[in-house]
Parts: C-alpha cells; structure tokens; sequence
C-alpha cells in the first residue's frame, strides 16, 4: 500500500511555533516516526510539505496513479480552500484530514474545514498521535 503524507503551511515550523499549541515536536520528528510506523505495517510512505496552496493542489493531483491514500493536514488553508477541497474530490483517492490541534475547542473560524465533506475521515486533537492514528486509518482502507 503506498500512502502519500502532506504538510501544509507553517507546518515546517512545529517545534518552535506555538509550542503550547502544537507541541514541540518538528516536522523531521513526525516524518521520522511516521516512516517508522509504515515500515513496520508494509506501508510505502512519501512526505511533502509546502507553504503554497497550488502546490499542495499540484501534489494532491500527482498523488494520483501512485497513492491508494492521502493523510493531509491542510493547516489553515482547511479553513480557507476551495482550490484543496476541489483537488481531493478530483483525484478520488481515499484522503484522511488530521490537525494536531482540536480544531473544535479553538477559535471558531477554525470550526469549518472545506475538506471535511471530501474526506474519509477526520482526525483532530492528539498531536502528532493524529498522524499516527491516520497512518492506521488508512491501511484500515486497503482492507475495508
Ligand atoms: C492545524 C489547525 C489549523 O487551524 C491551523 O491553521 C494550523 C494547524 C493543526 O494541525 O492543528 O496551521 O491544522
């Protein structure tokens, strides 16, 4: 199975940016952890990260062919795009939502995700345990 992970903007900065928040794990720390995991499950992982929201449309749209799911966290352009939300239903691979952060118990602009109704799931509130968990979710998918 192979899964195609995506970081969305500001997330190369976890570790120093609002770690109260997010934690202080790094970006490195998740891609490390999550190559881990995959290894251990007979999973083939990639990682991107961009701050540009055509470049994540780019790589959801690349994903195509190769991935048989996406785990994405969005970051704020989950609040924002209609461009991501429009590129997930587009390519029609299984895509899994994760924030690191309840986005529920915060800010209400943060409430409404565009990609939520696109995904299979959403996972949201336990670090970079979301990620972990998605990992899970998505080679539950192969078999579902
Ligand atoms: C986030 C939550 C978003 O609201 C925020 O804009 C982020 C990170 C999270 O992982 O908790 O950048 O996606």
């Amino acid at each position: 199975m192979n899964v195609l992970v995506i970081h969305g903007p500001n997330l190369n900065m976890l570790g120093t940016r609002e770690p109260e928040v997010y934690g202080k794990t790094t970006l490195e720390d998740i891609n490390v952890m999550l190559a881990e995991e995959a290894r251990g499950m007979g999973v083939e992982l990639k990682t991107f990260q961009s701050n540009v929201e055509g470049d994540l449309v780019t790589a959801i749209q690349q994903a195509r062919g190769w991935a048989d799911a996406i785990i994405i966290n969005p970051a704020a352009y989950t609040h924002t795009s209609v461009a991501i939300r429009d590129a997930v239903a587009a390519v029609g691979v299984p895509t899994i939502e994760v924030h690191l952060s309840n986005v529920y118990s915060r800010e209400a602009f943060r409430h409404h995700s565009h990609i939520a109704p696109v995904a299979a799931g959403q996972i949201a509130g336990f670090g970079k345990d979301s990620y972990r968990l998605a990992l899970i979710a998505a080679k539950g998918l192969e078999t579902s």
